[in-house]
């Protein structure tokens, strides 16, 4: 196990009718005007966004309100965002959404104290020194963003997505109805369930040795999910599935599961590529990365390979092939993605393959000077390139 300093500060309130607390919680974090973000209408729709208004009025704070996110958010609403907040006297903002809103309102407290145009942060020109503090009520079991550092944004006029981890940006709370996501349609809560298993997934995958609890910690996640996802297919409305869910997919994201052990996180940048540009679901996108990146890395440490796929795939070990059992491993998980209806290959995400380069040739970190991407293996332009041409 290696050294790690980890703080998860945010306050997570779950269960059913939280929702209706987004008033005295966010009194008890000192808000007096709020500024909420929504997306593009599902909470309207659902009568949530009324919820939080009464109860921010009830609770004395003043809000005013700007919907719109995009999925894969984009940097101009984010810049439209920062002007309101300034302009109205804003000292909280609070996303009312899935992980693109919240990735918005992120972005957007980062931007509050900065002079510059907060694209800055995304690329890597500057750091984020203050926040606003951000507050959430949860509507999508996927991103983790309601618990985690990270923010994504896109900048739509050069098609390009960047993440950007800094601890300013946990929430300050979270408030997590499960029911709020009864209304997902089943291909939202099924992109929701492969991001929640890749946030797992690119910790699982690492290089350091000894760290046996948290292993045995990600493949208790992971199987529940695989357990929970098909049943939420059947019945979206089945509390208990989407409570385990809901919950699996903070605890995938706040970095508990990545503590003491170095990361890989290539499939997240590879993924962002294909979104960035084609603007496809995450989850989508990632349903037809990871057996790609699985496929490109796995003999790098088949024992590991192994052990994911008898653990968590139940598949057999065969001690007389090894490989043969981690092959298993990657093409049950494929099966599993198939089975909620995920794509797997590019085709089937609907994306040509005429870019794979360009995408390779892009796909880095947020640091402009480094050109290979995650840990497990370090994977250079080239081999990004091997990655997506195994997708196709
Ligand atoms: O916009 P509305 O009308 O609200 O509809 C949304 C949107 O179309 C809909 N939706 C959300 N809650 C709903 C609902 N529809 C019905 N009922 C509900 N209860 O779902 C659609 C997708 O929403 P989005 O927020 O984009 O999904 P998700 O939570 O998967 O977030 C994806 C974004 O998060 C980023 C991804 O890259 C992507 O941009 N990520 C952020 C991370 C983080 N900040 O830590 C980590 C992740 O790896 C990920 O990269
Ligand atoms: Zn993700």
């Amino acid at each position: 196990m290696i050294n790690f300093d980890f703080c998860s500060p945010t306050r997570f309130i779950f269960g059913r009718g939280v929702e209706k607390q987004v008033g005295a919680t966010a009194a008890q974090f000192g808000a007096k005007k709020v500024l909420i973000q929504y997306g593009g209408g599902s909470v309207k729709k659902s009568g949530l966004l009324d919820t939080v208004t009464a109860s921010l009025r009830e609770a004395g704070i003043a809000y005013v309100e700007l919907g719109g996110v995009q999925p894969n958010p984009r940097v101009s609403l984010v810049r439209e965002a920062i002007e309101l907040c300034r302009k109205e006297g804003v000292d909280l903002i609070l996303a009312v959404g899935g992980g693109s809103v919240i990735d918005s309102c992120k972005a957007t407290g980062l931007g509050y104290y900065y002079d510059g145009d907060v694209w800055d942060f995304y690329c890597g020109k500057a750091t984020p020194a203050k926040t606003l503090p951000v507050g959430v009520v949860l509507t999508l079991a996927a991103a983790g963003s309601e618990g985690s550092n990270s923010s994504v944004i896109t900048n739509e006029a050069i098609h390009m997505k960047r993440g950007l981890n800094c601890e300013l940006t946990r929430p300050a709370f979270a408030l997590m109805n499960p029911e709020l996501t009864f209304s997902l349609p089943a291909y939202q809560t099924a992109c929701g369930a492969v991001d929640i298993m890749a946030h797992a997934m690119e910790r699982y995958f690492t290089n350091t040795p000894h760290v046996e609890l948290i292993d045995r910690m990600i493949e208790a996640l992971i199987k529940t999910v695989m357990h929970n996802a098909p049943v939420l297919m059947e019945n979206p409305s089945d509390y208990e599935a989407r409570a385990e869910i809901m919950w699996a997919g903070t605890l995938a994201h706040n970095n508990l599961l990545g503590t003491g052990r170095e990361c890989d996180w290539a499939s997240h940048q590879l993924e962002h590529e294909l979104s960035g540009i084609y603007d496809v679901a995450h989850g989508a996108g990632l349903a037809v990365v990871i057996p790609a990146w699985m496929k490109y890395v796995y003999k790098h440490d088949i024992a590991r390979f192994a052990q994911f796929a008898v653990r968590v795939m139940d598949v057999e070990m065969d001690f007389f092939d090894p490989e043969k059992t981690a092959r298993e491993g990657i093409r049950r998980l494929e099966a599993f993605y198939t089975s909620i209806g995920m794509p797997i290959t590019l085709k089937e995400l609907g994306v040509p393959t005429d870019r794979l380069k360009e995408m390779a040739d892009n796909c880095k970190e947020t640091d402009p000077s480094d050109h290979s991407t995650g840990h497990f293996i370090r994977l250079t332009h080239a081999d990004c390139y091997e990655v997506y041409k195994l997708m196709a």
